[in-house]
């Protein structure tokens, strides 16, 4: 399936509804996911962002609409299931161990090894080596990957983890607020490492309550507000400006600035 652009479709959101016992986290929520383009999910806290990617992910399932993965219609029932189907997600609380090597991390669980069978040890050359070399092909420049994982900073990171989707061949590459907890310099830092994931014909998802990270490197924006959808745009279609705007709230945001200018009356 492809797109009119020519960019191929690789997931796709219809509809879908996702309840937590009385409480409506999504309803009636649509939009894709293509190669070499990034999906942005904006919203404040609670509008859901979270659960949508926990279903694209395989943490949870929806209970409406459908899913739809290259053309097929499908239902992660585990996030395995999910990362089987090439979608990789890096959480914000980054589920790595501090006091581990960084190219431990990096492989965490298929790290390369040498012999066989009781005889097989970790190839710890190797593993060094192809961690260097998957982080330096994506620009990253990390003087020890042996150093411990907790050593680095937050931006750094997100960097590492986003290499590693990337290594490991992942299709879609979902972020849940990667930049949310940095500074200025760092979030511009890891946005950059987000383009080149998308340069190297990934689809991202980048979830962000921020709309001056999404822009520059949004192809679409999907903007949630208390589980429904307030709109999905095309790039083209919405400046930055309104993009903050409907961000804010629009309408119900003037009466604060308002009142933040001093004005009278
Ligand atoms: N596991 C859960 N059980 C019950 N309610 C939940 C659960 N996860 C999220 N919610 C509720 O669903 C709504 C959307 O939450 P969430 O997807 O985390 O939003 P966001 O990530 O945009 O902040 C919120 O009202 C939240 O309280
Ligand atoms: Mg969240």
């Amino acid at each position: 399936m492809t797109s009119p652009e020519g960019a191929r479709t690789l997931l796709e959101v219809k509809d879908i509804g996702k309840t937590y016992g009385s409480v409506i986290a999504l309803r009636d929520v649509s939009t894709v996911v293509r190669a070499g383009e990034v999906t942005c999910v904006l919203g404040d806290n609670g509008a859901g962002k979270s659960t949508l990617i926990k279903i694209l992910a395989g943490v949870h399932q929806h209970d409406r609409g459908s899913l739809l993965s290259e053309g097929r219609e499908i239902r992660f029932s585990s996030p395995r299931e999910a990362l089987d189907h090439g979608i990789a997600t890096v959480y914000q609380d980054l589920a790595v161990v501090p006091l581990m090597s960084v190219w431990r991390n990096f492989f965490l669980g298929s790290e390369p090894t040498v012999g066989f069978g009781p005889f097989r040890f970790l190839d710890r050359r190797k593993g060094r080596s192809v961690t260097r070399e998957a982080l330096a092909g994506m620009g990253i420049d990390l003087r020890d990957v042996e150093q411990p994982v907790g050593t680095l900073s937050g931006g750094e990171r997100q960097c590492v983890a986003i290499a590693r989707a990337v290594h490991f061949g992942a299709k879609v590459l979902i972020l849940d607020e990667p930049t949310a907890a940095l500074g200025v310099k760092q979030a511009g830092v890891v946005l950059k490492y987000v383009a080149r994931a998308r340069d190297r014909g990934l689809g991202v998802v980048l979830i962000t309550h921020n709309p001056h990270h999404a822009y520059p490197v949004g192809d679409r924006f999907l903007l949630l507000k208390r589980g429904r959808a307030l709109g999905c745009h095309r790039k083209a279609d919405i400046s930055l400006a309104e993009l903050t705007r409907q961000m804010a709230g629009g309408a119900e945001l003037e009466a604060p600035a308002h009142e933040l200018r001093g004005d009278a009356g």
